[in-house]
């Protein structure tokens, strides 16, 4: 603990392969996501706990997942891990569906209570698909974790957009239901903030007294508020959350020094996806 702050760590969209050597659009993602986790580890700002949101492993391989776990096992907190479009939910579950422990700092739960925060990992994966869609069944969950939470601070996490992101291409992708979302949201006072993946740039705003986040990718970035594909020249990066006890909440995003090399002639999402 950080004088009575939580400090949480966002880390999203890292894309690895089965194979270590693998590239997405010109870029190695074992080797990005390898220098973001060094800065981290070398850097002032010491984490509480780190939530990965998403699209982790590219290929939804169990070589990429168990490299995954070795890669987060190295950082000084819990990692925990949900699923994005990209992923293979049931090998992950398979995997990290565990609570974290001394022993084993890399987990999947689907919520985390913590020093009067509560944090809700929402599924927004339907397998097959690109598009987010939250399932009934998470919908109620979702109502009964707010509903229990008694007088703790509510975060969000998911991994597909629940607002536009101003790019038509990313926006076919968003969640189809996040109206069914917000109905829960503006119906439980203490939801503080909602953050997500998924779109590989850094964007902060608020509804109805919500805050609002995206997170970057630790690998490829794509253009804000380009209408067509098209890869953003900004280095990987991550987001701070400090969690004050009384729901206050600040929030940044630091990024690799360096660009690294990636393909920028693609002119569609058919590389990416
Ligand atoms: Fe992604």
């Amino acid at each position: 603990m950080n004088n009575n702050k939580l400090s949480l760590l966002q880390i999203s969209d890292f894309h690895l392969f089965s194979d270590p050597r693998a590239e997405l659009m010109g870029l190695n993602t074992h080797d990005s996501l390898d220098s973001v986790l060094s800065h981290i580890r070398s850097g002032n700002r010491k984490p509480d706990l780190i939530i990965a949101s998403g699209d982790l492993v590219h290929d939804g391989s169990s070589a990429g997942y168990q490299r995954m776990e070795k890669m987060l096992g190295s950082l000084p907190a819990p990692v925990y891990c949900m699923p994005g479009n990209h992923d293979d939910k049931q090998r992950l579950r398979d995997l990290l569906g565990r609570q974290c422990s001394d022993r084993h700092n890399v987990c999947a739960p689907n919520r985390v209570d913590l020093d009067g925060w509560r944090l809700i990992l929402l599924d927004t994966v339907v397998n097959g698909e690109k598009y987010g869609h939250i399932s009934t069944q998470e919908l109620h969950r979702l109502e009964q974790e707010l509903d229990s939470a008694a007088d703790r601070q509510i975060l969000i996490f998911l991994h597909h957009q629940p607002v536009p992101a101003g790019s038509a291409w990313l926006d076919s992708m968003q969640v189809k239901n996040a109206e069914a979302l917000f109905d829960i949201v503006d119906s439980f006072s203490p939801v503080r903030a909602i953050a997500w993946g998924h779109v590989h740039q850094a964007f902060e705003g608020e509804r109805n007294g919500v805050r609002l986040f995206s997170t970057p990718s630790t690998c490829i970035q794509f253009a804000p508020a380009s209408e067509r594909f098209a890869l953003d020249q900004t280095p990987p990066g991550w987001r701070w959350f400090e969690l004050g006890p009384d729901g206050r909440l600040d929030s940044d995003v630091e990024r690799l020094q360096t660009l690294p090399q990636c393909d920028h002639s693609a002119e569609d999402a058919q590389g990416y996806s």
